[in-house]
């Protein structure tokens, strides 16, 4: 028999499940006929700052030259924010970019990448696209289970990402427990530190990952433009960690990977202080909002640290986010991360939280069914080795 063309792509590639993005306003628009709002992709309700909206418009009037491959003005306000070394930090197209190039620094066949199932469903992309083996460690309590994995990682393992709040769970770690954890992981293993959503806790013991990755050999931190800064739709995020590390993930990433508009956005946003205290503001106050909100609807929720809540419903929650959606709602059905019973619902402005309260109040029966598994005993359930 022929083989066809896609018979050849190779069986790790073809097993993966794909990305399931929030689902973007025009289309709902398109098939609902009705302008929705999106409370899916944990974006900046605020929009982007006007600072940076300004140093974009006027960037785009050099849209015929390529930009500066290198981002050497944004690297460098990088470098005098967190003091550190410009050749410790590289820049993304979003820190998605960077999840993968990690992954692709590392693994080879024989290795083994480790994440945690109920995590960032690209950690376990990144590792099965390098071709390796994946080991699922489970959350405790919808939260990292530093012990365990430190105990469970396989002689083989060369990467363990973990995110610091958690998505979707939007739990956190302390800095004492990630330095806890460190001390048992050997060198030889790349530790990504994820902080998408870092400037949204404000916990004191939340994290000194920088200086951390300034200490070790085998830290990387992940930050980015898209959460706070309300850069999601330019494509920038940035890694902080060892420079021969950098080195190589230079090697393997578009040459070109953030566009001149997303770095001049980006510098005029890291300018913009103002910007951020009014998002982390107005994120305390709409997560309290829902949170005070589920509560009096008697619906369990994960408290959260970052600009997300996990809803669970203890019953198939994919009814509760298509009644959402009738209703002009969109909001992130757990099933495709793990968490079949659950919806992922973004923070965001005073009226949207009420609309999607309000919303929420009437679909039909949102009480938890006892004779469900919970939540709970599915992330607790055994380490998954795939
Ligand atoms: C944990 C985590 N890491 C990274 C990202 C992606 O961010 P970026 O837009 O910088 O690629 C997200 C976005 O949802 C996230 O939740």
């Amino acid at each position: 028999m022929t083989k066809r063309i896609h018979d050849l792509v190779p069986p790790h590639i073809r097993a993966l499940a794909p990305y399931v993005p929030g689902k973007p306003i025009q289309e709902v628009e398109r098939e609902l006929k009705m302008h929705p709002i999106k409370l899916a992709s944990n974006e900046n309700p605020l929009g982007p700052s006007p600072l940076a909206l300004a140093a974009a418009q006027k960037a785009l009037a050099d849209s015929n030259r390529y930009p500066d491959g290198s981002g050497f003005y944004v690297r460098e306000a990088l470098a005098q924010k967190h003091a550190v070394p410009a050749e410790n930090i590289i820049l993304g197209a979003g820190s998605t970019e960077l999840i993968d190039l990690a992954a692709r620094i590392m693994l080879t066949r024989s290795d083994c990448g480790v994440a945690s199932h109920g995590s960032f469903p690209l950690y376990y992309i990144a590792i099965r696209a390098a071709g390796a083996r994946l080991l699922e460690i489970p959350l405790r309590n919808y939260a990292f289970d530093l012990d365990s994995i430190a105990r469970n990682l396989p002689p083989d393992a060369k990467i363990v990402y973990l995110a610091n709040p958690n998505n979707p769970t939007g739990t956190m770690f302390t800095a004492d427990e990630l330095d806890s954890f460190l001390a048992r992981v050997p060198e030889t293993v790349l530790v990504v530190v994820d902080e998408a959503y870092f400037e949204y806790v404000e916990r004191p013991d939340y994290s000194r990952s920088i200086a951390v990755a300034q200490r070790r050999r085998n830290v990387i931190v992940l930050r980015t433009f898209s959460k706070v800064y309300g850069l999601a739709g330019l494509r920038i995020g940035y890694g902080i960690g060892p420079a021969d590390l950098l080195n190589e993930m230079n090697k393997l990433r578009g040459p070109f990977n953030t566009s001149g508009v997303a770095q001049s956005a980006a510098l005029a946003a890291l300018e913009d202080a103002e910007h951020v205290r009014r998002s982390v503001e107005s994120n305390r106050a709409g997560l309290a909002q829902l949170c005070a909100g589920l509560k009096s609807l008697a619906v369990q929720f994960v408290p959260s640290f970052a600009n997300f809540l996990l809803v669970e419903f203890g019953r198939d929650a994919e009814p509760v986010s298509e009644e959402l959606l009738t209703r002009g709602v969109i909001v992130r059905p757990m099933r495709w991360m793990g968490l079949p019973s659950a919806i992922r619902v973004s923070v965001g402005t005073p009226e949207e939280n009420k609309k999607f309260l309000d919303s929420l109040a009437l679909v039909r029966d949102t009480t938890p069914r006892e004779s469900q598994p919970s939540i709970r005993q599915f992330l607790e359930g055994d380490s998954r080795d795939i």
